[in-house]
C-alpha cells in the first residue's frame, strides 16, 4: 500500500501459501499430485464428531495427519492411528483455527526445493530433511537439533527432476514473488512425488535449508541476498506500468 519495495510474496501468494486448502485446491486444479484429505469447520466438528470421524475412515483411513488449515511450524500438527487419537488431533487443531484438515498419512521421505525469481523462477538443487521424530514435528524441527539435511538428496535424477519441475509450478499457480522453499513426500513404496506445501517465509539463517540449497546450486549467501533485493525492485518496477485509472 505504501508502494515501497519489498523482498518476498504479494498478498494474494502469502495468503495461498498460508492456507493448506486453499494451496491445495489450487495445486489440484493444474493437475499436481497431492494427498488425498478433508477439510471442516470446526463449527461442523463440534456438532457432529461421530460423522466426521466416520468420513475419515472411510475416505482417508489410518494413520492420518490433522492439521489447522492456517499454521506452519508443526504447531497443532499430529498424526492419528486410530479413532482416539483422531478425535484428540481434531480438537488440538480446532484450538488454533477454524478450519481443520485431515490427510492421508503417507510412508515418505521428505524433500525440499527453494525457488528463487518472479516470473521466471529457477528452481535450486533438492534437499532432503530426516525428521528424529516419527514426523518432522515441532521438537524435530526446532528443540531436539537431531534432524539430518542432506543436499543433495540421493535421489534418483528424474525424481530430483521432477521435483524441480513441479516447484517451479506450483510457485507459478500460486502467484509468488522473490522466494519460496516447496515441500514434497516422495513415497517410499511407491517412489511417487507429492507437493506438500510452500513456504513463502522459509527459515533464513545460515543453516537453514533455504540459503544452504542455494549455495549447493552455486548461488551463495550473499549473492543470493542481492538477488532478492534485485527480484524486489524488479517487481516494485513493473508494478509502476500499471495504469491507475482510465
Ligand atoms: N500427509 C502426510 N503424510 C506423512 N507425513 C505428513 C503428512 N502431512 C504432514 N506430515 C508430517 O508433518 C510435518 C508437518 O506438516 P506440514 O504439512 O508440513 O505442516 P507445517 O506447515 O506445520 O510445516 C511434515 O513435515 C511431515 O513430517
Ligand atoms: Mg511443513
Amino acid at each position: 500500500m505504501a508502494n515501497v519495495p519489498y523482498v518476498g510474496c504479494g498478498v494474494l501468494g502469502s495468503a495461498l501459501g498460508m492456507d493448506k486448502e486453499k494451496m491445495k485446491m489450487v495445486f489440484s486444479s493444474i493437475s499436481l499430485p497431492i494427498v488425498d484429505y478433508l477439510v471442516y469447520r470446526r463449527n461442523e466438528w463440534v456438532r457432529s464428531p461421530e460423522t466426521i470421524m466416520d468420513a475419515i475412515e472411510q475416505h482417508l483411513g489410518y494413520s492420518c495427519f490433522v492439521k489447522p488449515v492456517n499454521l506452519g511450524s508443526s504447531v497443532g500438527v499430529n498424526k492419528a492411528h486410530n479413532r482416539g487419537e483422531l478425535e484428540h488431533a481434531i480438537d488440538v487443531a480446532a484450538e488454533y483455527d477454524r478450519k481443520i484438515i485431515i490427510e492421508r498419512g503417507i510412508n515418505c521421505r521428505e524433500l525440499e526445493c527453494a525457488v528463487l525469481g518472479n516470473d521466471e523462477p529457477l528452481a535450486s538443487v533438492v534437499g532432503e530433511v530426516e525428521a528424529s521424530n516419527e514426523f518432522y514435528d515441532y521438537n524435530a524441527k526446532y528443540i531436539d537439533n537431531k534432524s539430518q539435511v542432506i543436499i543433495p538428496a540421493a535421489i534418483p535424477q528424474v525424481t530430483a527432476e521432477e521435483v524441480r519441475r513441479q516447484a517451479i509450478k506450483a510457485f507459478l499457480a500460486l502467484d509468488l514473488s522473490g522466494l519460496a522453499r516447496v515441500d514434497f513426500f516422495l513415497e517410499k513404496e511407491t517412489g511417487q512425488v507429492y507437493i506438500n506445501e510452500v513456504n513463502t517465509l522459509p527459515g533464513f539463517t545460515e543453516i537453514s535449508m533455504y540459503p544452504k540449497l542455494w549455495e549447493a546450486s552455486g548461488l551463495p549467501y550473499s549473492q543470493m541476498l542481492d538477488r532478492l533485493i534485485e527480484l524486489a525492485i524488479e517487481r516494485h518496477a513493473d508494478k509502476q506500468r500499471n495504469r491507475t485509472s482510465r
